[in-house]
């Protein structure tokens, strides 16, 4: 969603804004804008509804000077995306101007007084109420603009990341969050602020990840001073960024969801090393093993998610129950904070979450706490807000994630989960060795595989011409392989536009028949392994309905493959780690019709990456 970048320096500011924001784009926005403190002392606002890249246009030929600035991509929530709702918004008496991430939930009232007071709002967003209740408080009590910030803080009721620059004082800067992170770049006599490290990384490796309710008073070649918003002094503890710039380039690649779908044998590597002991047969988590006594108390698990996130969760309550025999519960995070859930004091909540900061899980995770539930995080973001929020967890380590339809990410979350799975039916005794020792054997031979099936590339893009007609998808899997085909079904639908519903393949018969005939493309996931027979089946009632069938079938597998009008081969694996093959060849058939179809496929419309409002 909404993207912050900031600098104070010495620099010139608008080349490194402007670069932060494109490196922001992957998170999904409708406008962009930019606020300068120029070297006449002017501060200067540009906005513009549209890309970066309309930004740049729009700022032809005017005065881009000036070491301090702020820069936004924003994402409407309040007021339609047009120039004027875009970020930067000024103060009433042109002073101030500030950028925002978040929601103000009391915005109106807080408008309504302001207005009575005689402040005039040129736009519809609840950002701009923000920067004239802080200019209000600094002319009616005559203090300063540090002393006004938190003050005004304390008003607003909601979630904000936010920064601020006064013409007044262009060494200045200062930044605030709730509820939305954000990260500022130590550099050498200059700072830079980012809602996330893409738009630093390439300046400095030292950050401070700035804390729940704190204040950030940045001044140009001094050291950053923080408080609360009871303005009590905090401590600045600058950190290492565990980023590289190659991590979130393309690397030759067009785009960085195909660059992404093909790191997976890189990733799924990662998430095992160090875990995973196959001389030993078997694995460790030092996320279990710290809190080992409270996790093999629980009584249930309950995983909490949303997007494709929810999707691993889905496969992860089928890992869990079977090699634990744990009763597991998932729930979309948004349904679960509002729908006064059964949680009780033993229960383990597991929230997964590829960046972390999604609104929904956070939310859940806090209602899940007050119950006195155990919460374990699985994310791949570290440092961020749900990773802190949780009493142990485990990283997904699968790199940044650009691509807003997530690829790398799920299938690290799956492995994460897998893991998980087997540390706890290992300590508990709940799964026979030999069945223990096949999977951990196994597990190793993944990224072969995965790689394997990325050979098939040229042949799926090829394919994936043949279907830009379709205006609808069905997908079906049984098992492990139902969650595939929702997230098949998902990622077909993000990136290219076309309906598409994943449905476990019994159910076919339940509706979606009904919408079956020669037009109509299904993907079937029907590997030799789990409920071969009755997927079988299956596929015969779309064929004899003259559905067209493209099969995910096991290498070599003749029967399923003649009666499919299209297949897709993937190696034999052990029943559960099939997933980790199955969704490849989906994610890459979404990307060639994405493609074929001349779609965007890394910012899709409407889509954000990291989703920071409920
Ligand atoms: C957004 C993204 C999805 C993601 C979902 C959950 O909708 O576009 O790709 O699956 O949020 O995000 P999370 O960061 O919590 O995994």
């Amino acid at each position: 969603m909404c993207g912050i970048v900031g600098y104070i320096g010495k620099r010139q500011a608008y080349p490194i804004l402007i670069k932060g924001l494109s490196r922001l784009e992957y998170r999904g926005y409708d406008s962009a804008g930019v606020a300068l403190i120029n070297d006449g002392g002017d501060l200067v606002i540009y906005k513009t509804k549209g890309k970066v890249a309309d930004l740049e246009h729009a700022v032809e030929g005017k005065d881009l000077s000036g070491c301090v600035g702020i820069a936004h991509t924003r994402w409407a929530t309040h007021g339609e995306p047009n120039d004027v709702n875009a970020h930067p918004h000024f103060s009433e008496s042109g002073n101030l101007a500030l950028i925002h991430n978040g929601i103000i939930e009391n915005f109106r009232s807080l408008k309504t007084e302001l207005q009575n007071q005689g402040y005039h709002f040129k736009s519809e967003t609840d950002t701009e109420v923000v920067i004239q209740l802080i200019q209000y408080i600094m002319d009616s009590h005559n203090i300063s603009l540090e002393e006004a910030v938190p003050l005004a803080l304390n008003s607003v009721i909601g979630a904000y990341a936010i920064v601020i620059v006064d013409k007044t004082q262009p060494d200045r800067m200062i930044a605030a969050r709730k509820g939305s992170p954000l990260i500022i770049g130590v550099g050498d006599g200059e700072f830079l602020i980012g809602s996330d490290a893409t738009p630093i990384v390439e300046y400095t490796d030292r950050v401070i990840y700035l804390g729940e309710e704190q204040i950030a008073f940045l001044e140009r070649g001094k050291e950053v001073r923080i408080t609360d918003l009871r303005s009590i002094e905090q401590t600045a503890v600058v950190k290492k960024l565990e980023m590289n710039l190659s991590q979130i380039e393309k690397g030759g690649f067009p785009h960085f969801m195909l660059k992404e779908i093909h790191e997976q044998p890189d990733t799924t590597r990662t998430v095992m090393n160090g875990r995973l002991h196959p001389e030993l047969g078997i694995v460790k988590l030092s996320g279990v093993i710290d809190h080992k006594k409270r996790l093999m108390a629980a009584r249930r698990i309950i995983i909490c998610a949303c997007g494709t996130s929810w999707h691993a969760a889905l496969i992860g309550k089928y890992l869990i129950e079977d090699l634990t025999r744990l009763p597991v519960e998932v729930e979309y995070s948004s349904e679960f904070r509002y729908r006064n859930p059964v949680i009780y004091p033993d229960d383990v909540v597991i929230a997964i979450s590829q960046s972390g900061e999604t609104a929904d899980t956070l939310a859940a995770m806090k209602l899940a706490k007050e119950s006195g539930a155990f919460l374990f995080g699985i994310c791949n973001v570290v440092g961020s807000s749900i990773a802190r929020e949780a009493d142990t967890g485990c990283y997904t380590h699968a790199g940044p994630e650009i691509g807003v339809a997530s690829t790398k990410a799920f299938t690290a979350q799956v492995e994460t989960l897998l893991l998980l799975a087997l540390n706890i039916a290992q300590e508990k005794g709940t799964v026979s060795p030999e069945q223990r020792q096949s999977i951990i054997k196994e597990l190793p031979n993944i990224p072969a595989k995965i790689e394997k099936i990325l050979g098939h590339d040229k042949q799926i893009a090829e394919l994936a011409k043949t279907f830009t007609y379709a205006h609808n998808f069905i997908y079906l899997g049984r098992g492990y392989n139902y969650p595939i085909a929702l997230e098949g079904a998902l990622k077909l639908k993000e990136i290219s536009y076309i309906h598409a519903e994943g449905y476990p393949a019994a159910e076919m018969k339940h509706g979606p028949i009904a919408l079956i005939d020669e037009e109509m493309p299904v993907v079937v996931i029907a590997p030799k392994r789990g409920h071969y027979d009755k997927i079988l089946s299956n596929i015969q009632e779309v064929k004899a309905r003259k559905g067209r069938v493209i099969s995910i079938i096991t290498e070599g597998d003749t029967d399923v493959r003649n009666i499919s009008d299209y297949y897709f081969e993937i190696p034999d694996t052990e029943e559960c780690l099939v997933p980790l093959l199955s969704v490849i060849p989906l994610q890459l058939l979404a990307y060639h019709i994405a493609i074929a179809k001349g779609r965007d496929v890394d910012q899709p419309r409407n889509l954000a990456k990291s989703v920071t409002v409920e």
